[in-house]
């Protein structure tokens, strides 16, 4: 069983449904280092949580990258949905001629042993292995209802991913693909 560090259901929900139920949601309230980089922020968490609690651990970050801002707000994405919120980030990018952006996410596991088969490890102790995915759109005024977040203000083909069904979304997401990376190496077999 992988416990998952977040405080939020419908990460967990995802997760299930591409490790065929083998994650459990975990609270844990570990200490964020400040990085420019999702995937030196997630790896931390992960090794200290596995530290900690002796068990296969799985951390999420993840964040939107807008072009025209030098991916602004990237890693500081949740710090700066409560404070400016995201309609400003949409008025920050409107006189900008690139409105394109990426949403990026990260997986980190870490289970306290070598993970030397992982295509991607942070060495240190205990390593941590990453997995990353990515979703390109375009930056628009607010539309739809669904999702949370930057989604109203996150076009994809058409359509912001507040205006799509959960399922239609995890699809095309940052965060789906990350997790189907990770799904894809962890296998079967473990
Ligand atoms: P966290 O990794 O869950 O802390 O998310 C970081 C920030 O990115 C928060 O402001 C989230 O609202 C935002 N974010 C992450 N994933 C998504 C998404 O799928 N849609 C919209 N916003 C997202």
């Amino acid at each position: 069983m992988i416990r998952f560090v977040t405080g939020n259901e419908g990460k967990v929900r995802e997760a299930r449904a591409a490790l065929d139920a083998r994650v459990e949601q975990f609270e844990y309230n570990y200490p964020e280092i400040q990085s420019d980089e999702l995937a030196t922020i997630a790896a931390h968490g992960a090794r200290e949580a596995s530290r900690e609690v002796g068990e296969p651990i799985m951390v999420e970050d993840s964040g939107l990258f807008v072009d025209a801002l030098d991916g602004f707000p990237g890693p500081y994405s949740a710090y700066v949905e409560g404070t400016l919120g995201i309609e400003r980030v949409w008025r920050l990018t409107e006189p900008e001629t690139d409105d394109t952006a990426a949403f990026r996410s990260v997986i980190a596991y870490c289970e306290g042993s070598d993970l030397a088969d992982a295509p991607t490890v942070r060495d240190g102790d205990p390593p941590v292995a990453v997995f990353e995915g990515r979703v390109e759109g375009r930056i628009v005024a607010p539309r739809g209802d669904g999702g949370f977040g930057y989604d109203p203000i996150f076009e994809y083909d058409d359509r912001t991913f507040a205006e799509m069904e959960p399922e239609e979304k995890n699809e095309y997401s940052h965060r789906g693909r990350a997790i189907d990376a990770f799904a894809a190496w962890y296998g079967a077999d473990r």
